[in-house]
């Protein structure tokens, strides 16, 4: 059978998933994206050496139907940003067409297309900034790249007001939706640019939730320039939490990068961490006034 032949590259990412301690989830993600097919990626686990956590993902790929097409089709979307110079209308256009073929997936991958995955990650990053105090009746929120919204319904109902700002059309549809019933949130289309129309000083607490990849794919002058918008969107006493600041080098590097850059803009950095998330494996950058 085609499928039980060794595919080393694959084969090569089961076991890298089987032997690593990132969330099964985040670890099924990864052999789905490296998989030419579902068939194919049963076929490697099958061939894997026996274990409990490849038992495990077996599970959890039987438990994901659906889940290799939804990644595949997002992840297709992906192939000709890859060409193009960065820019909010190449993310724009990626996240438009992302949207359309299910926002759960288009917002977090790892997620597998799960409501409930996606519910969980959603409740422990806001479990993360209320057991940090960044959470109160009073806060002003600004979500920066919103999305479709999952963080800032959940936020509504435990701060003063939360507004968002989204750069695609259709995923700002999708948190209109998510925010229909909270009177004290709203959402704006926007780049992170254009926020001459928020007030200085008005933001208890920023987080960018996976959004700021985005920006610092567009090189060092443009993270500058946004941060020093948040310095400038921050109230005193403010945060910044950015979770995950770019996909690009590893942790040292990124953590060296957004101290150096944080500074220039007036910022600096509190903490630098991986989030410790059990859904994600998102890093947690946070920053304040310097
Ligand atoms: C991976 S999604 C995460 C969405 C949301 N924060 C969440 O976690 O559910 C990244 C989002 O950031 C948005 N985005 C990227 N660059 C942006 C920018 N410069 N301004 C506003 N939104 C941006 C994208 O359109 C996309 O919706």
């Amino acid at each position: 059978m085609s499928s039980s032949r060794p595919d080393p590259a694959l084969d090569a990412a089961v076991a890298t998933a089987a032997g690593s301690s990132e969330p099964i989830n985040v670890a099924l993600m990864h052999i789905l994206l490296a998989a030419p097919s579902e068939t194919a990626a049963r076929a490697a686990l099958a061939r894997a050496t026996v274990s409990d956590r490849v038992t495990a993902l077996t599970a959890l790929l039987d438990a994901c139907p659906g889940a290799f097409d939804r990644l595949a089709a997002i992840r297709a979307l992906e192939q000709p940003t890859r060409g193009g110079a960065a820019s909010p209308a190449l993310w724009k256009t990626l996240f438009d067409r992302a949207a359309e073929i299910d926002e759960g997936a288009a917002v977090a991958l790892y997620a597998l297309g799960r409501a409930d995955l996606l519910a969980a990650a959603t409740g422990e990053i806001i479990a993360s900034l209320a057991a940090d105090d960044l959470l109160s009746p009073a806060s002003t929120v600004l979500d920066f790249g919103c999305g479709a919204g999952r963080l800032m319904a959940a936020l509504a109902p435990r701060v003063g007001r939360v507004v968002g700002v989204e750069l695609s059309a259709h995923m700002a549809e999708a948190a209109g939706r998510a925010i229909a019933e909270d009177g004290n949130a709203m959402v704006v289309r926007g780049d992170g640019r254009d926020l001459a129309f928020l007030v200085t000083g008005g933001f208890d607490l920023i987080v960018a939730l996976d959004s700021f990849p985005y920006v610092a794919a567009e090189g060092e002058e443009r993270v500058i320039e946004q941060l020093a918008e948040f310095r400038r969107l921050l109230a005193g006493g403010g945060r910044v939490r950015i979770l995950n600041y770019a996909y690009a080098g590893d942790h040292a590097d990124r953590a060296w990068s957004i101290a150096r850059l944080a500074a220039v803009a007036g910022l600096r950095v509190l903490a630098a961490r991986p989030g410790g998330f059990a859904h994600w494996d998102g890093e947690l950058f946070d920053l304040a006034v310097a």
